[in-house]
């Protein structure tokens, strides 16, 4: 596992904007895995960037996104499609067609899984998946448990991760108590993963992700049993490391 740590957020983001930017530049129809959350933001910023100077077409790039909230409408503000078109689609040349995110609003939520499930199948692999930490250890919405789903499932999201993510809704009775995410099973089958660690809040739980025991009640500790990982933390995330 090769972990870096960064004096500021800036360098954070460039270094993270650069490692998805050079992974488009030498494969045209690279499949990327993208994340949403604050995390991820700057590094979407530094992809913009490159892309405004004329430094990166996305136009043959593919994107799965990990995760969707259940039960909120099209267009709501929180969605997570709503969340990828403001930061990152809307600002390059990616064709549409080829962004997938899991469709929580979907009548029949267990054949949606399916439908994502069957997109990641066959010869399709995620060249790169870009990863944030939630508090309590979760990759996507893949919650602490005594077993985790390989694939594509709906979740029951815990009270802290409700909590962690009222900041987004007016209060936390509008926070869904679902959510649909790919499974660590598909997580771990990309070619590489880039996991993005900020702030001191979170730096107990990386340090325990990354350097203790492998367990599904954390579920980042399981990118331990992945060969291609690069960590990236700021300052406060890094603090024990
Ligand atoms: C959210 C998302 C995760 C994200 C994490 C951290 O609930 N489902 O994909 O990585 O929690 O969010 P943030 O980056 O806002 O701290």
């Amino acid at each position: 596992m090769n972990i870096k740590i960064f004096d500021t957020n800036e360098e954070l983001d460039q270094v993270g904007g650069n490692i998805i930017a050079s992974l488009v530049q030498t494969k045209p129809h690279a499949v990327l895995g993208l994340a949403t959350g604050s995390t991820p933001i700057g590094i979407y910023e530094q992809l913009i960037f490159l892309f405004k100077k004329g430094l990166l077409d996305f136009s043959q790039v593919t994107a799965f996104n990990l995760d969707e909230y259940v039960g909120l409408p099209e267009g709501h503000p929180e969605t997570y499609r709503t969340f990828m078109n403001k930061r990152l689609y809307s600002h390059i040349n990616i064709n549409m067609n080829r962004t997938h995110i899991p469709n929580g609003d979907a009548p029949d939520l267990e054949a949606e899984c399916r439908r994502y499930d069957s997109m990641l199948a066959g010869g399709t692999q995620i060249d790169l998946q870009l990863l944030g930490l939630g508090h309590n250890g979760h990759i996507g919405f893949n919650e602490p448990d005594h077993a985790l789903s390989s694939g594509t499932h709906v979740v029951d999201l815990k009270e802290e991760t409700r909590k962690a993510n009222a900041r987004f809704f007016s209060s936390i009775d509008e926070v869904p108590n679902q959510a649909i995410t790919m499974g660590v099973g598909s997580i771990l089958k990309a070619k590489m993963i880039m996991l993005v660690v900020r702030g001191e809040s979170k730096a107990e739980i990386a340090h325990q992700a990354l350097t203790g025991p492998i367990t599904t009640e954390l579920p980042a500790s399981l990118l331990q049993t992945h060969p291609n990982v690069v960590v990236l933390l700021d300052k406060g995330a890094g603090k024990y490391f």
